[in-house]
């Protein structure tokens, strides 16, 4: 079973009424993303924080990111049954990240993505015992490691000369643990970015996520996210704006390499999940094209999922910036007038431009 897709059902059952008669308001957030730092040991040419990263305002920062305090309270206030993901930046660079993964372990289903790079033995251990029960229990429900194509295209993209190999090193390692466990959870995550670099590669990677023994071959369209300066967050991001179109494409070979993994999903042990997962491969190649029809998509997203940044920032989409948990309650800043207003907005007039390639989107 695809649980992203599950995810995707449970979050429009939890927001359907909220969106249809709630006037702006939701309930709880279902889903959590805490974006724990801007910090990062690799500077992967695609990302979306690649200039925030350089920034020196980010070292100067570096007392101001959340504290493990004001995460655990952030988590508190999502829904029970609801889904915490820890991201960044490169979340394991925070050495007291696993106070905050235990803690959000212990309360809901959590998930983490990371570079891999400090995927040490002792942590994927951790990890390995904090595995969720079941697919309803709460626990560490999935790792995802970026592997953005095979070793010269992976090292050059994230700038990282002899990565690929360590990363793969300690993969294999946290599946060999897993395996040693005989537990299902975490669920084990190889990501790749969808680029021209890493496009002719696509059904190699999904190969090597066979041959590692992972659970999860995930390729991401890449998403040129327009207003991503999160030292600048206000309320100015301009959805109208479309996001820099993804250039050096094949469309050719996209279409075939997407039939490809497509095909080799059908029999294979590792499960495919491509994002977004809530649109067509056709709508894939559309987006790449720069003609993907955005009349057709929805979003409950603001609806039903948050994201605070290393600032405590909250925000639903972008640097849409609508309040600050070390000023106010989070439920309230949740149902604001801003917030409120945006979820209106965003009902009435559909997705924004800006949402061109958003892994939220969803076709009606
Ligand atoms: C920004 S990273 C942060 C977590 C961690 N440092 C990592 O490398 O996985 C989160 C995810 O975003 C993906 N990503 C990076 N740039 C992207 C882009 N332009 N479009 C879509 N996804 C992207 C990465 O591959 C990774 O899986």
């Amino acid at each position: 079973m695809d649980y992203s897709r599950l995810y995707d059902f449970a979050m429009q059952a939890y927001t359907k009424i909220p969106y249809l008669f709630g006037g702006g308001r939701t309930l709880r957030p279902l889903g959590l993303f805490l974006e724990v730092t801007y910090r990062c040991n690799f500077r992967c040419s695609m990302c979306q924080f690649l200039k925030l990263m350089d920034d020196p305002r980010l070292n100067e920062k570096l007392g101001e990111e959340l504290t493990i305090a004001e995460m655990k309270s952030a988590i508190d206030q999502v829904s029970r049954f609801g889904v915490i993901f820890f991201t960044g930046g490169e979340p394991l660079l925070r050495k007291d990240i696993m106070e905050a993964v235990r803690y959000a372990c212990s309360k809901r289903k959590t998930y983490l993505v990371t570079n891999g790079i400090l995927l040490k033995s002792d942590l994927s251990k951790e990890f390995v015992e904090l595995g969720c029960r079941n697919v309803l229990g709460s626990g560490m429900a999935s790792v995802g490691v970026s592997l953005e194509g095979p070793e010269a295209i992976h090292d050059e993209t994230v700038r990282a000369p002899g990565s690929f190999g360590k990363i793969l090193e300690n993969v294999r390692h946290f599946v060999e643990l897993k395996k040693k466990s005989g537990k299902k959870y975490p669920l084990i995550a190889l990501k790749c970015v969808i680029t021209a670099a890493t496009l002719p590669h696509l059904n190699e990677m999904y190969g090597l996520a066979e041959e590692v023994g992972v659970d999860i071959f995930n390729p991401i369209t890449e998403y040129n996210m327009p207003h991503t300066d999160r030292l600048e967050m206000d309320s100015s991001a301009d959805f109208n704006r479309s996001p820099d179109p993804i250039t050096g494409i094949d469309i050719d070979l996209l279409r075939s390499e997407l039939f490809k993994i497509v095909e080799r999903s059908k029999s294979s042990r590792v499960q495919l999940r491509l994002t977004p997962p809530g649109i067509s491969n056709e709508d894939i190649i559309a987006h790449y094209e720069g003609r993907l029809n955005l009349e057709n998509k929805l979003c409950y997203s603001p609806w039903g999922t948050a994201a605070i940044s290393a600032y405590g920032d909250l925000f639903p989409c972008s640097n849409f910036v609508v309040g600050n948990i070390r000023d106010e309650p989070f439920m309230e800043i949740w149902n604001n007038e801003k917030m409120r207003r945006f979820r209106r907005e965003i009902k009435s007039r559909g997705v924004f431009p800006a949402c061109t390639g958003c892994c939220n989107l969803l076709t009606e």
